[in-house]
Parts: C-alpha cells; sequence; structure tokens
C-alpha cells in the first residue's frame, strides 16, 4: 500500500480540494449537457432522430454520443478492469525504472482505472474531454475518498507541472487520434508528462494488412439492476485515408427488481424470487405470435425502462509498421516489449504486422537521442 500523497501540485490549475476535482474552463461548463435517463426517453426534439423503438413503446435514440452515457459505458466494460489494473501493476515493476507512485491516464473516461488504481494506492491524474464522463467520474472519487485528479483537456495538447511515473491508455483510445500530427502531439505530450525511466502503456487494435476489416462483436454486463448489451461493428474501413467507421448500439435495460445472486440448481435465468415478478403490459407481451424478443423475456421480469441508442464514429487505422513509423519519430520512447490483449506479463510477443491486439510497452529515455 502507498503513502496517500496529495497530486494536486501536478496540475497547476486544477482545484487541489480533493478528491477527485474537475478543473473546467467556464465556457465548458456552459456547454455542457447531461440529460438523465428520463429526459433522453421523452427527448423529441429535431436533432433527436428516432430510429428504435423501445420495449415500453418509447422511440428513442439520437444523436448524443456513446461516450455521453458515462453510466453505461462503465457497466460495458467493467468485466476488463481488474485484470488491466493488475497488468499496468506488473508493468510498472518490470519496466519502470524506480519505483511508481503517480500514474496518468490520459483519455480516462469514466475512470474504470482511475478508480481501480486509486483503490490500490495510487496516485492517479486522468483527462479526458468528455466532460459528462469526468462529472461521473468526479462523483465516483468522491463518493470513495480517493486522492485522484482529473481534468478536461485533449490528450494531445496537455502538460502537467510535474512529471508522472507511468501511464496508460488502453482501449483503443489513442486510435481517437484520426491523423499523423495529432497522433505524434499526443507521443510528444506523453513524454513530457512522464520522467524519464517512466513506461507509457498504450494498448490499441491494429489491422493487418491482409485482415479483413469486417468485425462484429456483441456482449452483455449487468450491475445491479442495470443491463447493456452493446453490439459494435466496423461498418466501413478505408485503408489509404486510415480511417475506419465504427458503429456502436447500446441496449439498456434497467429492471424493476435487481436480479438475485443465484443459487445452486437454478439456472440462472430464471432465479427471480416468485411472487415479485412484475406482469407486463398485454399489448407489450401477449401478442399471438411473440417475437423472437419477447419469447425471450417470457419468465423474466419485464424491464422497467428500455432505452436504445447508437453512435457512429471514425478511427484511425494502424498497421504494426505504421506504429513502428510513428514511434521512430518520437525518440523519447522506446519500445520496450510488446504483449496482446491477454495482458500476460511473462509473454511478451514480437511485433509482426500480423499482431492485431496490441498493447505496447514504452519506456522513456533518460535524453531523448538525436
Ligand atoms: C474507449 S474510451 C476509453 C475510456 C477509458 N480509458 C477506459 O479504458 O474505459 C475513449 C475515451 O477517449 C476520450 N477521447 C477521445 N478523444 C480524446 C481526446 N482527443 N482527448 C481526450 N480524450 C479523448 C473519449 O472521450 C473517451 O472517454
Amino acid at each position: 500500500m502507498l503513502l496517500p500523497l496529495p497530486v494536486g501540485f501536478l496540475i497547476p490549475w486544477a482545484d487541489r480540494r480533493f478528491p477527485g476535482r474537475i478543473s473546467l474552463p467556464p465556457a465548458a461548463r456552459q456547454q455542457r449537457q447531461e440529460p438523465s435517463f428520463a429526459e433522453n426517453a421523452f427527448r423529441t426534439d429535431a436533432d433527436f432522430c428516432p430510429v428504435f423503438h423501445s420495449g415500453f413503446g418509447f422511440v428513442l435514440a439520437g444523436r448524443m454520443g456513446w461516450y455521453d452515457y458515462p453510466q453505461y459505458y462503465d457497466i460495458a466494460f467493467q468485466s476488463e478492469t481488474a485484470r488491466e489494473a493488475d497488468f499496468i501493476e506488473a508493468a510498472c515493476r518490470k519496466y519502470a525504472v524506480g519505483p511508481v507512485r503517480t500514474l496518468l491516464e490520459p483519455a480516462c473516461g469514466t475512470g474504470r482505472l482511475v478508480v481501480e488504481l486509486g483503490r490500490r494506492g495510487y496516485q492517479v491524474v486522468g483527462l479526458d474531454k468528455n466532460l459528462a464522463a469526468l462529472e461521473y467520474l468526479q462523483r465516483r472519487l468522491r463518493r470513495r475518498k480517493l486522492p485522484c485528479l482529473i481534468f478536461a483537456a485533449d490528450m494531445s495538447r496537455f502538460c502537467l507541472a510535474q512529471p508522472v511515473d507511468a501511464a496508460y491508455c488502453t482501449f483503443d483510445s489513442f486510435r481517437h487520434l484520426l491523423t499523423e500530427q495529432v497522433a505524434r502531439q499526443h507521443l510528444d505530450c506523453m513524454a513530457q508528462a512522464v520522467r524519464p525511466g517512466g513506461i507509457y502503456i498504450l494498448g490499441f487494435h491494429l489491422l493487418p494488412p491482409d485482415a479483413s476489416a469486417e468485425c462484429t462483436e456483441r456482449w452483455t454486463q449487468r450491475r445491479g439492476r442495470t443491463q447493456v448489451t452493446v453490439t459494435l461493428r466496423v461498418l466501413r474501413s478505408d485503408r489509404r485515408r486510415r480511417i475506419e467507421w465504427i458503429r456502436i448500439s447500446v441496449l439498456v435495460r434497467k429492471f424493476l427488481i435487481p436480479k438475485p445472486p443465484a443459487k445452486a440448481g437454478n439456472r440462472p435465468e430464471t432465479a427471480w424470487p416468485a411472487g415479485e415478478t412484475v406482469s407486463a403490459p398485454k399489448n407489450l407481451f401477449c401478442k399471438q405470435n411473440p417475437t423472437r424478443r419477447q419469447k425471450a423475456l417470457a419468465g423474466k421480469p419485464p424491464p422497467l425502462q428500455v432505452l436504445r441508442f447508437r453512435d457512429e464514429f471514425p478511427l484511425r487505422i494502424y498497421t504494426a509498421r505504421q506504429f513502428r513509423q510513428l514511434l521512430a519519430k518520437v525518440p523519447q520512447w522506446e519500445l520496450a516489449d510488446v504483449f496482446d490483449f491477454w495482458y500476460e506479463i511473462d509473454q511478451p510477443m514480437k511485433l509482426t504486422d500480423q499482431m492485431a491486439d496490441c498493447v505496447f510497452l514504452l519506456r522513456r529515455r533518460e535524453w531523448p537521442s538525436s
């Protein structure tokens, strides 16, 4: 366990009160929109293009980005957090020169890892450009009284007053930087922000030259009464311009009663307590020819609220060679090792053009080579 030293000195313009203060310019505060679940559910203005039909007759969707729903984003990715945090700790022990007490996460989003690593005793600094995510994270840090500090910034244009010992950025956040120029600026900023001998753990998907760009993934996660199903699809990719378009479709179900833990002998999906089942409106769930979805819901309490939305955004494409070329332009970083998304610290990989899931272990050189 590390000593909880204050980290406010790291960022001159940050509010030094703890825990987890966000420092936002006043104009940014005014622009901020934070719709609640209910507001979204009934919002119908022209900006909001209705494309989905929810189980309870709401027609929902709109132009909110995926990252503007931090409460659902955080649930969707919760299962990865502990494993990633274990890897980050192990990598700091193995690759950083000297002890690691302070960490930086650019594009920290809802702060899954900020909170987890803060809980493990590190002083974590997080930055992101999404204000909804930062305010969500600020509330979590306050609740847990963690000595972490977060601020709003672009990850390709920021600087810290004091460098940190190590940094990490996983989950493709780096690919949000769409041009060579901003990607390079980001690596430059990170080289300023991490002390010599410190490390930067950078994880993202590569697209091998002969790989098919098509890809669809779907997964479901649940926390308390909320279940989030995410479908991620690569819509199209342009290798020449090095951009691929991703569509994220999200289905949120909020249940009236929390799902009890599965008991031995109970099938998990039927383990709801008898008598507490909520009957659904007849016209929705008791049609003569039930749809597949209605059949799937049979016997379970129906969701209290259903929200569907989707978002599309571009990501930059990298092959291993393209990333190496970029790295060569930022000599402050040396490539110490490469891992895949199994996060096995004792199993570094050889970087080849065939690798798709990559975690780059970069070490900050003592002195940039000319
Ligand atoms: C895939 S999420 C990752 C969030 C978090 N790191 C995690 O692992 O859960 C990508 C995050 O990058 C942020 N982001 C994208 N472009 C950014 C930029 N230029 N500067 C700062 N944050 C950015 C988004 O707001 C979003 O929170």
